[in-house]
């Protein structure tokens, strides 16, 4: 049985705990909002509109404390960047690996995250795009932009209004892996049109929508002078954050080292056939 604690009760957080209190193999054992919150001091159950859990919502800045009491062995953020960093101290010095959820890390707390791995050997799942659905698409674009070597990428993306970063990670992390297939060493991400020269060869147009309640769109297009192909990935409901979460705290259990869900997924492996030297066929 692997003990888990969840961080953040937000919209995805509550749904990814809900579901959890449901499992077989992971046993949620800790519950944590912000300090001060009012979820704080609240049976989980009460939170979720379930039955009581026994499980009483805490504040993380009684983090510490409480680790030494119901040692979990993985915790899952779903927070925000700065709560994110700043809680991961103190699960790395409990040495309790990690899936992080959560998007919108500025580039020092990115290295900040690698350092502490480093530094306290633990096991982090960065997963800032964790559904199945949506990482078959990004496994998908990267052979498209191989095969379809020169046709222009455009992704846009549309989640909803309080959506605090844009755009998404998975929108990064998807034009990053284009690039990477296409062998480009540079970054040309262009997220502004409103500017007067044309487009430049190798730039990847990245657009986002914050509007209503939208859970999740992603959508590559691969576009040539006489054709165009469209890949697009729709998350329906937050229950696929919760499906692709129990895979990585499944995946992350007792390992070491900085992972992300290409290795939950196995993909990279299936992707390695596909991808050999001189693929491209046009
Ligand atoms: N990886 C993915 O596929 C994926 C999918 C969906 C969302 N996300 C990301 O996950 C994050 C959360 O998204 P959301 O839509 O659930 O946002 P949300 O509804 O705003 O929830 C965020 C929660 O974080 C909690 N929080 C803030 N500071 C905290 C702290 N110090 N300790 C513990 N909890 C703290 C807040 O708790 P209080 O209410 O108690 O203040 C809030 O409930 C965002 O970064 C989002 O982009 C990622």
């Amino acid at each position: 049985m692997i003990k888990v604690c969840m961080v953040g009760l937000g919209k995805t957080g509550s749904v990814i705990a809900k579901n959890l209190l449901k499992s077989k193999d992971l046993k949620l054992v800790m519950a944590l909002c912000s300090p001060g919150s009012e979820k704080e001091g609240k049976d989980l159950g009460e939170l979720l509109n379930t039955r009581d859990t026994g499980i009483l919502v805490m504040g993380s800045d009684k983090l510490s404390d409480n680790l030494k009491l119901y040692k979990p062995d993985v915790a899952v953020d779903f927070s925000t960047p700065d709560a994110c960093v700043h809680n991961m101290e103190v699960f790395a010095k409990h040495k309790v690996n990690m899936v992080i959820g959560t998007t919108g890390f500025t580039k020092s707390q990115e290295q900040r995250i690698e350092s502490i791995v480093k530094q306290y050997k633990i096991g982090v799942v960065m997963a800032p795009n964790i559904t199945l659905g949506v990482n078959v698409v990004k496994f998908v674009s990267e052979l498209v932009s191989s095969l379809l070597f020169d046709y222009d990428v455009e992704i846009s993306e549309a989640h909803h209004r309080n959506k605090k970063d844009s755009p998404s990670g998975t929108a990064i992390k998807i034009a990053d892996s284009i690039l990477k297939a296409r062998k480009i060493k540079e970054r040309n991400f262009i997220y502004d049109r409103s500017m007067v020269h044309k487009r430049e060869d190798n730039e990847i147009g990245i657009s986002s929508i914050r509007a209503g309640g939208i859970v999740g769109v992603h959508k590559v297009i691969f576009a040539g002078e006489n054709d165009m192909v469209e890949l697009t990935h729709q998350s329906f409901s937050r229950e696929a954050f919760a499906e692709g979460a129990k895979k990585a705290i499944r995946f992350i259990a007792g390992k070491k080292g900085m992972y992300d869900m290409d290795d939950v997924l196995n993909l990279k492996t299936v992707l390695q056939n596909y991808l050999m030297e001189d693929y491209a066929i046009i």
